[in-house]
């Protein structure tokens, strides 16, 4: 049954909904606080994995967006988006070859490069090609999973300027270990403290080639104090859009609890199973709702004190708080704000969009799986 048109409490769940005026809410936020900054804004899809709402993203203004991996690149691509910045590195011949095939279909495509090995299998894959490839040199500052440390970065910038077929173009240096840091002041210093360290290498990439104007990093959690970077020129934040639980727990300001971006991303969960004390059993586990991240919190006025915890792979439990709270009934649907966004709506196959509570579009996210 087409379900354009129905209240979204009558959907068969689990099920992911966007509320369309919050996601847009967000998304105007992020843009024009970017654009007041003079910055760009190229968001990761990692998070959405959905090419509709990465059009809704360059609508507002975004100049590309991120893929974390060639197979998601791949997906935007074959949706019509322009200026796809890879920002994993590539690591072996099959991941260079994939490449390849992808810059043959659009040349506005961006990867990063963050170790010599790197630059010589992508330059073997394009050798005699005729293509070039556009590259960031991907910067390790601290989190220390991906990216060349800043001391090494100018011997491979070096390396990469050398190379016939691949063309630098600026630096990224996303700051991952540092987004989450509950406290704003904290985190601000954590993070500009990381900026300054890829500034550094900026400015002297800068001096050697006018031709390098690329400076990507930040994300969700960062975004607002990252702007101040005078070097900056653009964010990659990704989370904003449809925001989760991991990200409402941070401050925003000093203080204050975040209010930036909302929830419009939610998963409904229906009551299945009743009669075991002060608890009811809903239909959403560790199959709908990935665990990792904040606290999934329930948003139906109606039960202020449930809590919701993972009840193996089909189920959760869903458990009175305290006194006199109510417990819902078999059959009653609960709205959940999601832990961690990103792997979350990896579990689905599409988005159902609502607006004043009833659905209104259903977008396939079409990157979903995509972990190549
Ligand atoms: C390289 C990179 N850039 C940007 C982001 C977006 O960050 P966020 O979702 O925190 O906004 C991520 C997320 O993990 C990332 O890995």
């Amino acid at each position: 049954m087409d379900p354009k048109g129905r209240s979204k409490w009558e959907l068969d769940t689990p099920c992911l909904t966007i509320d369309l005026d919050l996601l847009d809410d967000n998304l105007q936020t992020m843009q024009a606080r970017v654009s007041a900054a003079g910055k760009a804004l190229r968001p990761h899809a990692k998070t959405h994995k959905c090419s509709m709402l990465a059009k809704m993203q360059l609508a507002a203004g975004a100049v590309g967006l991120c893929a974390a991996k060639v197979s998601e690149a791949e997906a935007l691509v074959s949706a019509g988006i322009e200026g796809v910045l890879i920002t994993g590195a590539v690591a072996t011949p099959a991941k260079a070859a994939r490449l390849k095939s992808l810059l043959r279909k659009t040349r506005s495509l961006m990867a990063v490069v963050d170790h010599p090995a790197g630059v010589e299998l992508l330059e073997k894959q394009l050798s005699g090609s005729g293509l070039r490839l556009d590259v960031l040199v991907d910067l390790d500052v601290g989190h220390h999973r991906t990216g060349v440390v800043p001391g090494k970065a100018m011997e491979l910038v070096n390396r990469v300027m050398a190379s016939r077929s691949l063309w630098l173009r600026g630096i990224q240096a996303y700051a991952g270990h540092v987004q989450h840091i509950p406290r704003y002041v904290d985190r601000r210093a954590a993070s500009l403290k990381a900026l300054k360290q890829a500034a550094a290498v900026f400015r002297e990439l800068q001096r050697r080639d006018e031709g390098c104007t690329i400076f990507s990093a930040s994300g969700t959690g960062t975004a607002a104090t990252d702007l101040a970077v005078p070097e900056l020129t653009e964010l990659q934040a990704g989370s904003y859009a449809l925001m989760d639980a991991e990200y409402m727990a941070i401050e925003c300001e000093d203080g204050a609890e975040c209010s930036d971006y909302r929830p419009a991303l939610t998963l409904l969960t229906t009551v299945v199973g009743v009669g075991h004390g002060r608890q009811v059993t809903v239909d959403a586990g560790l199959k709908a709702l990935y665990r990792d991240g904040g606290r999934p919190c329930l948003l139906n006025s109606e039960f202020p004190k449930l809590q919701y915890d993972w009840f193996g792979d089909e189920y959760g439990k869903v458990s009175a708080v305290g006194r006199g709270a109510l417990l819902p009934e078999l059959g009653q649907v609960l709205e959940l704000v999601v832990s961690h966004c990103d792997p979350t709506v990896n579990l689905f196959d599409h988005f159902y969009i609502t607006r004043s509570g009833k659905v209104v579009d259903v977008w396939p996210i079409d990157l979903r799986g995509r972990c190549q």
